[in-house]
């Protein structure tokens, strides 16, 4: 690929995300010489990537200047050429802006007030521990990322959306078809990621439609209801922004937090005393999730488009022009982070993490990532007496939600 500097490969390429040391050195590189750095990649509308906090905080802040509008997740252009063409360009939360983004956010915030999560706590619980009894049956080795932190957070987003458990199987196919598909193991039979991304919405489709008919005939006290009833200034949502809606929530909703899970328990595996630390004293788990969240920053950015001619951090950017928020370095940048490369489940900081966005499109379901992750800890660590690596872990080339795709471990239980 042609780029004008090598360095912005880092936020283009899906395989220089597999590659964290790598990528952490350069996006380190960046902050300190070019922490806006325009990057003109072939096949790529040029964009300046901001690596610092400071600047990510600033402009997530600016949403009356900096509009998520038009394509907010980066792709090449002949990507989105594709999709507008067929007339499936996504419109969730994340494409709008203004007073159109606040009435549909309003559809269901409620459901994710900290109160009305928290009332969600028994079942998140009893799915926890349904998924480390299932470490017994697993017989003392399992791929953790697979056997336990994805199914367990997509089982936790599918009982609060009303999606059953026959179905999760779909659901999750369905993520991955629209999160990774750059990734060739989740490609399938198709050869083209494009065509693949493709199929992959229509199922949505399909399967949203005769949940929303359900649901407008029987209504239930699930998210699913909440979206299918969804009205705007009085009327029913208009269909299309209502699938994607569903769409949002179940796609962001689960991988987003397993990669924190397995990359957090990835980080802890290869630092025993915290591990022993953890499960020791598991008044440590609130923290250690947010360092998790932190250190793994599974989303890795989201661009905005200047709406007027604007600065940051001293370089001018027209109107038009876009920027990407780069998570992951930002969740690295040490005017905000004491020692910011290294793993700490005590760190007094990690409550600056970045990793759920700033502003109005503050991520809706932080709440839940939260409690997922610090609900498991101390479950599984009360369970096992030893764990450890079994071999290198792999990592999901992707780079819109990426991270620890395949985590083998080794344990034994009390
Ligand atoms: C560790 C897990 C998660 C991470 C790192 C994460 C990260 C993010 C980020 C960076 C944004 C954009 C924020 C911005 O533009 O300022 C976002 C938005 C969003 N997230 Fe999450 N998320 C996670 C889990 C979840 C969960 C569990 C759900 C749902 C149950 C969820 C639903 C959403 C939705 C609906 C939005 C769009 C909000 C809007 O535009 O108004 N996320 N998330």
């Amino acid at each position: 690929m042609l780029i004008n500097d090598e360095r912005g490969l880092i936020f283009v390429s899906p395989q220089a995300y597999a590659d964290q040391a790598n990528w952490h050195a350069v996006a380190a590189e960046l902050r300190r010489d070019a922490p806006v750095l325009r990057v003109e990649a072939e096949g790529y509308t040029p964009f300046y990537a901001l690596t610092r906090h400071a600047d990510v905080f600033e402009v997530s802040r600016r949403s009356d200047i900096f509009f998520n509008t038009r394509n907010s997740v980066l792709g090449p252009d002949a990507n989105f050429e594709f999709i507008h063409s067929l007339g499936i360009d996504p419109k969730t939360l994340i494409h709008m802006d203004g007073t159109e983004h606040r009435d549909h956010r309003h559809v269901t915030n409620d459901w994710f007030k900290p109160a009305a999560v928290k009332k969600r706590q028994g079942d998140i619980d009893a799915i926890a521990d349904e998924f480390v009894d299932k470490l017994a049956d697993l017989g003392g080795a399992c791929d953790f990322a697979q056997d336990i932190a994805v199914p367990y957070t997509l089982r936790v987003i599918m009982s609060i959306f009303g999606v059953p458990r026959e179905d999760e199987r779909t659901m999750l196919e369905l993520t991955q078809g629209i999160f990774g598909a750059a990734d060739p193991e989740y490609l399938g039979d198709f050869s083209d990621p494009l065509e693949f991304l493709t199929a992959t919405i229509g199922r949505f489709d399909e399967y949203f439609d005769a949940l929303t008919a359900d649901r407008r005939a029987h209504p239930t006290d699930d998210l699913a209801t909440v979206i299918a009833n969804g009205e705007i200034d009085g009327c029913p949502m208009e269909r299309h922004a209502r699938l994607w809606y569903y769409i949002i929530v179940a796609t962001a909703g689960h991988d987003t937090t397993s990669y924190a899970l397995s990359g957090g328990m990835e980080a802890l595996l290869r630092r025993p005393d915290q591990l022993a630390a953890l499960a020791a004293d598991p008044s440590l788990a609130t923290n250690a999730a947010e360092e998790m969240i932190r250190w793994t920053s599974p989303v890795r950015a989201f661009l905005r488009y200047a709406q007027e001619d604007t600065e940051v951090d001293g370089v001018p950017i027209a109107a038009g022009e876009r920027v990407l928020l780069s998570y992951p370095s930002a969740n690295r940048d040490d005017a905000v982070f004491v020692d910011p490369m290294h793993f700490d489940i005590t760190r007094p900081d990690a409550d600056k993490l970045i990793s759920f966005g700033l502003g109005v499109h503050y991520c809706l379901g932080s709440q839940f990532a939260r409690r997922e992750v610090r609900t498991m800890l101390p479950k599984l660590l009360a369970r096992v007496r030893t764990i450890e690596l079994a071999a290198e872990p792999e990592w999901a080339e992707a780079n819109f939600v990426g991270g620890v795709k395949h985590l083998p471990v080794r344990y034994t239980l009390r």
